[in-house]
């Protein structure tokens, strides 16, 4: 048959990775149960998933979407809180820029994707969340990946968030998330519903009208449209983590394509919103994210939910282990060295303290952020520069 392709340089290119040069170190362990995080690249963790012959039975993805953009994690340290920017500290995640082109995010992408095809069981699904950069082509990898007869949807999540106005054209408001069976036939499906609201309200003698707060609705099928806004301003389940979903996106994903008890794995899990609401509505659950903040971030979000059980692993190459360079690339959190101190205008030596305090803990809990928090003096703001 005269399928087209998407083709590009290296295609098929696959990273050579021997499982043997890797630990899967625990950190920490709560409660029973087998629900996994990862620190670590989720190819490590992919190809160990295959070769020990695990399945998942759904899962979704949030990857990278090349952008072109540094992403962060802001946290407020000192008095000044969120509204002064200098008592916020930006904590570098994750850089979503692809030097070598396009060509490179798709090899990142293809290679995982195929994995995740083989880990997924026969009744499982995926669905994969991005937008307009690179949407047409990621399609045509989850055509050649999954099979077109294995195309479900190609969903709309659309939302309104501020922003200036492009220069020309539309406001962008919406990413695309395609969802693909392992195997169309065999594909567990779970029909969910949602409210419809009524413009008029004529027409409708045989179906049952509700109304709340904002009028009058219908319950019906839920659409390939999502209508579900991002997160904004204070909300309180907003974890100031740049790219965090809402959980009534994962919500609605996982009711529909899981039943509990079920497997849902989430390979690029940020923030952790896959695993946080995989969790409250009792499935299992495997995350993975590269970035140490990411984790802690989600780390601190799984603990805060009731009856919540996990282990914590890093992903770490034997050679660095032996030879004591078990450390993420801090050289990130070396810019924050070059804040200066207000008054004598030297490198900020609290700064320092802070660095050296992160290389050390992995994963700080809260009270220890007030013990910074004490440190942190030189960053509050300077009244008397203020007014000069
Ligand atoms: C768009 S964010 C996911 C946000 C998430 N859906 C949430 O609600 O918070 C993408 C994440 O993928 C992670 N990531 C990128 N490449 C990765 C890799 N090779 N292995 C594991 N995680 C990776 C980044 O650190 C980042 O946290």
């Amino acid at each position: 048959m005269n399928k087209p392709q998407l083709v590009w340089l290296d295609k098929g290119k696959e990273t050579f990775l021997d499982l043997n040069q890797y630990d899967f170190v625990p950190v920490e362990k709560y409660g029973p149960g087998d629900n996994k995080l990862y620190l670590g690249d989720n190819l490590v963790l992919l190809k160990y998933l295959l070769e020990n012959k695990q399945k998942v039975d759904l899962i979704y993805i949030d990857p990278p979407f090349a952008t072109n953009s540094r992403f962060f994690l802001k946290r407020s340290i000192g008095e000044a809180g969120y509204n002064h920017k200098k008592g916020v500290f930006k904590f570098p995640c994750y850089e979503d820029i692809w030097q070598e082109g396009l060509g490179s995010y798709l090899s990142m992408l293809y290679e995982r994707l195929k994995y995740m095809h083989q880990i997924l069981r026969e009744s499982g699904s995926i669905y994969v969340h991005v937008d307009f950069r690179v949407s047409a082509y990621v399609r045509l990898l989850l055509d050649e990946i999954f099979g077109e007869e294995n195309f479900i949807n190609e969903i709309i999540w659309f939302y309104k968030t501020g922003g200036v106005p492009e220069k020309i054209g539309f406001s962008k408001k919406h990413d695309t998330i395609f969802f693909y069976a392992r195997d169309k036939k065999k594909t567990y499906w779970s029909p969910q519903k949602e409210k419809s609201y009524l413009k008029h309200k004529y027409g409708f003698s045989n179906i049952s009208i509700e109304e709340d707060e904002q009028g009058k609705y219908t319950w019906v099928y839920c659409r390939d449209v999502f209508d579900i806004p991002a997160l904004r301003g204070n909300q309180p389940e907003r974890l100031e983590y740049a790219t965090q979903k809402p959980e009534e996106l994962l919500k609605r994903i996982i009711l529909a394509s899981s039943k509990p008890k079920d497997v849902v794995a989430d390979f690029f899990c940020g923030s952790g919103t896959t695993l946080a609401v995989a969790q409250k509505l009792e499935r299992k659950w495997i995350g993975c994210d590269c970035g140490k903040w990411p984790i802690h971030v989600c780390r601190k979000r799984l603990l805060g939910i009731e009856k919540s059980n996990f282990s914590l692993l890093k992903i770490v190459k034997k050679q660095e282990k032996k030879a004591g360079l078990v450390k993420e690339n801090n050289s990130k959190i070396t810019d924050f060295c070059s804040k200066k101190d207000q008054k004598t205008g030297q490198n900020c030596p609290q700064v320092l303290t802070l660095v050296s305090f992160f290389e050390k803990n992995d994963f700080f809990l809260e009270e220890k952020k007030i013990f910074l928090q004490t440190k942190m003096d030189c960053l509050k703001p300077d009244k008397k520069l203020k007014k000069a």
